[in-house]
């Protein structure tokens, strides 16, 4: 099929085969990352900006990383020294730089929608790396992507997501991405983050960790985002720690060939062990690996690459 999105805003939005796209371009493009010269001209003269007013490491390096070995000239924005501290918006700050002449814009920015609002005002693609709650698109690509290497199929596979689930776009995009692609996906945590209201996204809601985890495929934990919480939504991260952090007791629960998994950055002793984010059963790794080929995929389609002009050699 073709590819016929100039933006990524949400996965909500995609189709099944969309997300079969972008992991197959995704799976090419990883063959290039493992060759001795991890480069290829796909978009050479294209300029594309990192444009991150929220905190960011994995994201923001895997975006300017996959943006060079597509050999495209990027530029990250930072935010500190940028006139965003003089008080100009983001729409004056986005229509700045593409008046310099950028072909792409990677936003990050804490209020939902921003992606959404600067496609409608840009005639440039936009790709949302994080809207406040809202999605984190790219972040659910490349933990569909890190299953589907690991496990095969997720028709029928069953995942946990643990933890702050009400404040976390990660979680949001990987319901609508896991959903589309057949897994059986079950939210756990504490009623104040895992309300019931979000079984209409077609998910279970569990307050029962043993019930939960017991002979799932996946876990994958979430920090508890206290950035973005506007109440004490449980009494202390100790409490948190001791009713729903995954440690080897809890971790044995799990099906026997279980991985973990965690889309940073992580809070060690809280919601997750140590011996486990660094155990074998731990692919958190693996994630921020795949998430270079994952957005060189999605650059790459939306910037208007054919999928079928991907022919890396080994
Ligand atoms: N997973 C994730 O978005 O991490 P960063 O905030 O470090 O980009």
């Amino acid at each position: 099929m073709s590819w016929n999105r100039r933006h990524l805003l949400t996965l909500e939005e995609l189709s099944l085969a969309e997300i079969d796209q972008i992991h197959s371009v995704a799976t090419a493009f990883k063959k290039v990352l493992g060759r001795s010269v991890k480069k290829i001209p796909a978009l050479r003269g294209k300029t594309i900006i990192n444009l991150f007013l929220e905190p960011s490491t994995r994201t923001r390096m895997a975006f300017d990383m996959a943006a060079k070995r597509l050999s495209a000239d990027v530029i990250s924005f930072d935010a500190a020294s940028s006139s965003t501290t003089k008080g100009e918006t983001l729409r004056d700050t986005a229509e700045n730089i593409a008046a310099l002449g950028a072909d792409m814009i990677v936003l990050r920015h804490n209020c939902a929608g921003s992606p959404l609002y600067l496609s409608k005002i840009l005639g440039i693609p936009v790709i949302n790396a994080g809207d406040g709650s809202h999605e984190h698109p790219t972040q659910g690509l490349l933990d569909t992507f890190t299953m589907r290497e690991r496990l095969g199929s997720l028709k029928g596979r069953r995942v946990v997501i643990l933890g702050d689930i009400l404040f976390s776009r990660v979680a949001r995009s990987n319901i609508h991405a896991l959903t589309k692609l057949g897994a059986n996906v079950t939210l756990c945590g504490p009623s104040t983050l895992v309300p019931h209201s979000l079984e209409s996204l077609g998910v279970t809601v569990s307050h029962d960790l043993r019930s939960a985890l017991a002979d799932a495929e996946v876990v994958m934990l979430l920090r508890i985002q206290h950035e973005r919480q506007t109440a004490t939504m449980f009494p202390s991260l100790g409490e948190y720690t001791s009713m729903f952090g995954l440690n080897q007791t809890r971790a044995s629960w799990l099906h026997p060939k279980a991985i973990i998994m965690h889309p940073g950055p992580i809070n060690r002793g809280v919601e997750i062990d140590s011996s486990l984010a660094d155990g074998e059963r731990s692919v958190i790794l693996d994630q921020v690996t795949n998430g270079i080929a994952v957005r060189m995929a999605c650059l790459y389609l939306c910037a208007g690459g054919a999928p079928e002009s991907v022919t890396p050699v080994d």
